[in-house]
């Protein structure tokens, strides 16, 4: 099958004291999803940043037709949808691990104008996500524990994600995007998207002090094969 690969910038590793520079320069160089992580200290130990920083990033990812993705790391995220969204997030994912009524919260993001996204932690099983894949337009694959950046990548991901794509395709479901997040970098990413993601979430492979914004994200397109703004496959 032929598809379009994205390669997703999380900001989680950007220097925050220039996170609009920071940003710019990955949107300059052809990534078109931003990747906002929110943590609240609770689902997992570590606290990030809140729905005003997508507020002062919509303008920027504007200029340059991109999208802005929340993936929210928190408990009870039903209580933030409406507030992210009105901030300017362009889809949303929860944690299946913190959605009770994943149906509803699902319906909710989708009622509020934006696409929506079920995230699975590692040990999650596939399983959970039956009775809702035909409601959901991605599945966010944590391929480390989520909380914090620069983890290793974990090598059972990769069968899980095969597993997600023959999954989708059974039941006639192959739009659905598959987002793998954590540990990609110019070793894993290739790897990943051969197990059929369609958006590699990378953070500290793009936002580092060892290159540019723009040479790691070369290395990482080369990695995957990719030309500037997607990649046949
Ligand atoms: C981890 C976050 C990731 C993180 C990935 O909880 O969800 O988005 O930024 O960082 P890297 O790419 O460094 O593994
Ligand atoms: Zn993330």
């Amino acid at each position: 099958m032929r598809k379009t690969i994205q390669i997703a910038a999380s900001i989680l590793s950007a220097d925050f004291s220039h996170l609009g520079d920071q940003v710019k320069q990955a949107l300059e160089a052809g990534v078109r999803w931003i990747h906002v992580d929110i943590m609240d200290g609770h689902f997992v130990p570590n606290l990030s940043m809140g729905s005003q920083v997508v507020r002062s990033l919509r303008p920027i990812a504007d200029k340059f037709g991109a999208l802005l993705h929340v993936h929210l790391m928190v408990e009870e995220p039903e209580r933030y949808l409406a507030d992210f969204v009105r901030a300017g997030a362009n889809s949303v994912s929860v944690h299946v691990e913190t959605c009770p009524h994943l149906h509803r919260t699902i319906q909710e993001i989708r009622a509020l104008g934006a696409r929506s996204g079920v995230a699975l932690n590692p040990a999650t099983p596939l399983a959970a996500l039956e009775e809702i894949l035909t409601e959901v337009d991605f599945v966010l694959v944590m391929s480390v524990e989520p909380g914090f950046g620069g983890q290793d990548f974990i090598p059972s991901s990769l069968d899980k994600i095969v597993r997600l794509r023959r999954m989708l395709s059974e039941r006639g479901l192959d739009q659905v995007q598959i987002a793998v997040d954590g540990g990609i970098h110019a070793q894993t990413a290739g790897p990943v998207a051969r197990a059929g993601a369609t958006v590699l979430v990378a953070g500290s492979a793009i936002f580092n002090a060892h290159a540019s914004v723009t040479d790691n994200l070369r290395e990482l397109r080369a990695a995957i094969g990719e030309g500037k703004t997607g990649l046949q496959l």
